[in-house]
């Protein structure tokens, strides 16, 4: 059988990650296959994108479902197209046990902001309003709590004096599209430790650490 990790993207809207992931895979810089990209929302940008770039692409409304049920049919869904990895990108649902216990340790999300700081909505405008000289990206672990789990990778991005909440989320963006196909090349090749909520790579993070001295 075929060894390369087989992912699936959940998002609710524009897109831009799953496509910066898929061109990731498509450069080879990432070794995976995304065996299916699911909207919650009926039609969005995100699949679209999909479509456009040959990937089977589904949307799959709420339609009322209780958070439990919903999360139990995209489980099912998900184990049908073979993914490993679930990676939420801009999806803007929690996620609940059923999907939680389907893939232990193995849904991965994108934050915009330097987690713990801001989570949840408007993490961007949060920054601004807080008045932080530094902002960025975090992918993480999903467990039960809102942008809670473990780090996987940071980017920092400086707030700068003339930044409103558009040009800052553009900046963080760029930094999004690549360090979510950094943190899972180092994910899906399994060259990590998890210790505590503490992940330690095997190889160098893809962080843009600072040097230590
Ligand atoms: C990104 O800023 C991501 O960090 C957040 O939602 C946004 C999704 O953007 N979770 P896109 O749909 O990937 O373009």
């Amino acid at each position: 059988m075929d060894p390369t990790p087989r992912i699936a993207v959940l998002l609710s809207g524009r897109g831009s990650n799953m496509e910066a992931i898929a061109r990731a895979i498509q450069a080879k810089r990432l070794n995976a296959r995304i065996v299916a990209v699911i909207s919650n929302r009926a039609e969005t940008a995100g699949l679209e994108i999909a479509r456009e770039l040959g990937l089977p692409a589904h949307a799959m409304p709420v339609r009322g479902r209780a958070r439990e049920e919903y999360d139990a049919a995209l489980a099912s869904f998900l184990r049908e197209a073979g993914a490993e990895w679930v990676c939420l990108a801009g999806y803007m649902r929690l996620v609940s046990r059923p999907l939680l216990e389907a893939f232990p340790r193995r849904i991965v999300n994108i934050h915009p902001s330097l987690l713990p700081a801001f989570p949840g909505l408007e993490a961007q405008r949060q920054a601004l309003e807080y008045g932080v000289r530094y902002s960025g990206c975090t992918v993480h672990l999903v467990d039960a709590t809102l942008d809670g789990g473990p780090i996987v990778a940071q980017a920092v991005v400086p707030v700068l004096d003339a930044d409103d909440e558009a040009e800052l989320s553009r900046r963080i963006l760029e930094q999004e599209h690549r360090l979510y196909p950094e943190a899972l090349t180092m994910l899906l090749s399994g060259d990590y430790e998890l210790q505590g909520r503490r992940i330690k790579g095997k190889k160098p993070k893809p962080d843009m650490a600072v040097k230590p001295s």
